[in-house]
């Protein structure tokens, strides 16, 4: 990069007597993280021109250079030979001046109907789509993990907990499918951002349109929008789509941010319920004995800084009156990040989760431990006829015996129950053991293995294969 600034290479240069601080010049270039936009930026520009060309606003031949000089320059980017400057401040810049470089008149004729306002906003939103689609791939893949797991486990029994005490007894598959409905409106969010996002800026110029015959729609068919912004005040100013992204990102983090929570619980020994492979996770330096899941602690941890972003976006919004502001060159920086770590974080828990190993029986012994089948045995009295508040006190009773004795639920004899109360009979076995209370929860949406398996059927029949 040249440090003194050239005022020949700017696109603005006339005007100005007295040459940029070298501060200034590096405190408002974007160069260094937008040229990850230079795909679009070529693609926006390709799209472009040929429109112009199409409506005689360039000739052929000015077409057919630019896009000879465009393929030189992707071939470039890609080889890692570009040399990009900071003293032409971005992406868009910098293309153009080495396209005019190598093309000459073309290359000075492509800004043609266009600012820099548009195509930054075009190319953000052919940015942020290819993104929001890879991340629905990995968002699929990840479910695809996750009811692999539920299926293998949809009979596994497991303490379900609230107020992280043990209250019911569930299955794993059940729990896990949880996650799975979560990333499913994950996906749902994203699927409609992307409607939003899918819209071309490009003919709303620096702010109000422009007064060449440009034709909109072709520019927007040639780059798989759905259609054209409406108003060009609008197009070129407003980030909410990149703010709606950052919110459904921040949704799916807190998500994957909750699960990750309960691996790393599960994995604790005082959990004991799961390992998990150990490429994902680390050791210790001092304590030998540890196996530390860092993977998902660090999903915890990179779920605040996305939620970070979304917040950064909203303020860097709030105060901008119409149209383009310089204030939108800071939206860049979040939105790459926040897509980068939704992308990274599920395609890593898309694999862990598949290796995750379970402790089936510590689970089941958790579960015993904590009087889970308590509501089975309300429920058993109610159906024999007692109101449920005095079936309730009964078995607080009941626990209470248990507890003293050391014992669960299912450890009392018949005698001790009808103790308690004349109603209970020999059946109550079938309530009182971890199987029969999930058995027994068949309802739509509950626990029993019948419907999840159901659930996991209809899941596949979406899902892809
Ligand atoms: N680098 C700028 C951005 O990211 C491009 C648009 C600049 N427009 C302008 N009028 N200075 O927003």
């Amino acid at each position: 990069m040249s440090s003194s600034l050239d005022r020949k290479q700017q696109a603005w240069s006339a005007l100005f007597s007295e040459p940029v601080d070298a501060l200034v010049q590096r405190y408002t270039a974007s160069v260094d993280f937008d040229k990850r936009l230079a795909r679009f930026d070529i693609q926006g520009s390709l799209a472009h021109a040929r429109m112009l060309a199409a409506q005689h606003i360039i000739s052929s031949q000015d077409l057919a250079e630019i896009e000879r000089g465009m393929a030189q320059i992707q071939k470039d980017i890609v080889a890692g030979s570009f040399d990009w400057k900071l003293e032409l401040e971005d992406v868009h810049l910098n293309i153009e001046a080495r396209l005019t470089q190598l093309v000459g008149d073309a290359g000075k004729r492509l800004h043609t109907g266009r600012s820099r306002n548009d195509q930054v906003a075009t190319d953000i939103r052919l940015w942020l789509r290819d993104a929001i689609d890879r991340i629905q791939v990995a968002l699929g893949t990840l479910r695809v993990s996750l009811v692999d797991v539920a299926e293998a486990h949809a009979d596994t029994i497991m303490p379900g907990f609230t107020h992280l005490q043990v209250a019911q007894p569930v299955t794993l598959g059940h729990h896990l499918l949880a996650y799975v409905e979560m990333f499913g409106r994950d996906a749902e969010r994203l699927a409609d951002c992307r409607r939003r996002v899918n819209r071309l800026p490009l003919g709303a110029a620096a702010l109000a349109g422009t007064s060449y015959p440009l034709d909109r729609a072709m520019v927007a068919r040639e780059l798989g929008f759905d259609g054209i912004t409406a108003n060009s005040l609008d197009a070129v100013s407003d980030r909410d789509f990149a703010i709606e992204f950052c919110a459904a990102a921040s949704v799916a983090m807190v998500h994957v941010s909750r699960l990750s929570e309960e691996l790393v619980l599960w994995m604790s020994p005082a959990f004991g319920f799961i390992d998990l492979p150990d490429r994902y996770c680390t050791g210790s330096s001092i304590m030998p004995q540890k196996k530390n899941p860092d993977v998902p602690e660090l999903a915890r941890g990179k779920t605040g800084r996305v939620v970070g972003h979304l917040t950064a976006l909203l303020v860097l919004m709030k105060g901008q009156p119409l149209a383009y502001n310089k204030d939108n060159q800071e939206d860049k920086e979040p939105l790459f990040d926040t897509a980068d770590t939704l992308l990274d974080t599920l395609i890593l828990f898309a694999d862990m989760i598949r290796g995750i190993r379970v402790n089936a029986q510590a689970m089941q012994s958790a579960a015993r431990k904590g009087y889970a089948t308590a509501t089975d045995l309300a429920d058993y009295l109610v159906k024999k006829g007692l109101p449920f508040r005095d079936a309730h006190e009964v078995v607080a009773h009941a626990v209470r015996a248990c507890m003293q004795t050391g014992r669960d639920l299912g450890e009392m004899s018949l005698a001790e129950l009808q103790a308690l109360h004349p109603a209970v009979r020999a059946d109550v076995a079938d309530v009182l053991t971890l199987h029969g209370s999930v058995q027994s929860r068949a309802v739509p949406g509950g626990t029993a293995p019948e419907q999840v398996r159901a659930q996991i059927a209809k899941l596949r029949a979406e899902l892809p294969g």
